[in-house]
């Protein structure tokens, strides 16, 4: 098991490189499904979670050449539309691979996900947006079987704003019969690159980024190639980073625009934070001032950005007060903060920060992805020595996470026992 021994303290200064973003790959990686040609994927983050991904895909036929930051998808010879428990319970977004084997293959058996450490999380509308298209879909033995002539397109209402399952219905109606219309679709930047790199494949997608997405289905798709677009998690993270330990720190090959919400909060917690066409610069001066959050879908503040903030919260001037609407038990972090020596109540799904002058260094276990990183968050600015154990969290999500801290001058180091 790795762990991270960090000694906190120290101002983070410098410039680092923003990684690709994971929530923009895994679905990405699936759309290869999509066409018998060549996809060709640049700036492909090397992290646990895609290398989850490409085992499965090539676990289905599909023939994956990796060099570098860039990933060669053929899925011209498949021999499985099966996604096995195995690779589904570590990887949630293995779900993504339904609606593209359906629409191209017209059969799939994927596990189901079950719940995770930070929700229930069910796929039910990821179901009902297939079976609009009109597959037959049935659970048996935990597995969704879906099987499909050629879909037809619909008209589709998600009951709530999902990431995935956006994604996952936009695959389906790109091969569909006819046009699709997404409702209440989610409008995250990550699914807006899908859409780019679907279009780039010959699929005719309009209002990607906004609630409706129209598609109007074509035969087939061909060959192409994309860049996964930055991660906006990892920008917001090492900014975060930044406003914690009162440094400067400039992130470049990002997308400003991506990171709207996290901006503003970051500003009212009395960070500037100077923006140029893909770079980010943030400077704090003084102790961070409390905020009030609430996480919403995009383009509000990001569930997945929440965790990083109450690292901040707990070290800021005053009471902070976030609140999680997303995802009903994504407060896994705070036991581990209180370990640090933070003061938080609950309340419900709101989390009442009590900002203290200093947190001390502790021995803490990561929960899940977004919770470790703001357990590093936290440790950085702690007096003293911090250990963060169960690092394959964050290795799901943060590429090279010590090397990039380290060249901004954080005192961080991987154990492997
Ligand atoms: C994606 C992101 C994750 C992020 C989340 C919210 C990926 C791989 N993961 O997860 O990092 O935290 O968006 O921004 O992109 N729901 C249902 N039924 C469904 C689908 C969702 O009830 O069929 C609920 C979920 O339980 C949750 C809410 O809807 O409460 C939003 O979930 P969703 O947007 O689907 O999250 P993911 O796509 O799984």
């Amino acid at each position: 098991m790795q762990k991270l021994k960090i000694r906190g303290g120290r101002r983070l200064v410098g410039e680092i490189r923003a990684s690709g973003a994971k929530n923009a790959a895994l679905p990405i990686l699936c759309a290869s499904l999509l066409t018998a040609q060549d996809l060709r994927l640049t700036n492909v983050p090397d992290l646990a979670d895609v290398r989850t991904m490409l085992k499965l895909l090539e676990g289905m036929g599909v023939k994956v050449v990796r060099e570098g930051d860039a990933v060669v998808l053929n899925a011209g010879a498949l021999t499985s539309t099966v996604a096995p428990y195995e690779f589904v319970k570590t990887m949630r977004a293995s779900i993504l691979t339904l609606c593209p084997l359906v629409a191209r293959f017209g059969s799939a058996r994927v596990s189901l996900p079950g719940g995770c450490a930070i929700g229930a999380r069910p796929v039910d509308q990821h179901i009902k947006g297939l079976r609009a298209l009109g597959a037959t879909v049935e659970i048996d033995h935990g597995y969704v079987d879906a099987t499909a002539g050629r879909l037809k397109g619909a008209r589709i209402f998600t009951d709530m704003v999902t990431v995935t399952g956006t994604e996952n219905l936009m695959m389906a109606a790109v091969l569909a019969e006819g046009k699709t219309i997404i409702e209440n679709a989610a409008r995250e930047p990550e699914v807006v690159d899908l859409a780019e790199c679907l279009s780039r494949m010959g699929a005719r997608i309009t209002g990607a980024g906004s609630p409706t997405i129209e598609i109007e289905g074509v035969e087939s798709l061909h060959g192409a190639e994309h860049a996964i677009v930055a991660d906006r998690i990892e920008v917001g993270s090492y900014l975060c980073a930044a406003a914690v330990t009162q440094g400067d720190v400039i992130v470049t090959g990002c997308v400003p625009h991506d990171l709207e919400a996290v901006t503003m909060k970051l500003r009212e917690m009395g960070a500037e934070v100077v923006t140029g066409e893909d770079w980010m610069r943030l400077r704090m001066t003084g102790r961070p001032k409390a905020v009030k959050i609430r996480t919403v879908p995009h383009p509000g503040f990001p569930t997945d950005m929440q965790a990083q903030f109450m690292a901040i919260a707990a070290v800021a001037d005053g009471v902070s007060e976030i609140t999680e609407t997303i995802f009903e038990n994504r407060f896994m972090h705070v036991p581990e903060l209180e370990r640090m020596g933070a003061h938080i109540r609950i309340n419900g799904n709101t989390a009442v920060v009590s900002g203290v002058e200093e947190l001390e260094g502790a021995s803490v276990m990561a929960t899940d992805l977004r919770a470790s990183a703001s357990l590093v968050i936290a440790a950085l600015a702690a007096q003293g020595e911090s250990t963060v154990d169960r690092l394959y969290h964050l290795d799901r999500g943060y590429e090279r996470m010590e090397e990039k801290l380290r060249a901004l001058g954080a005192d961080v180091e991987r154990i492997r026992s």
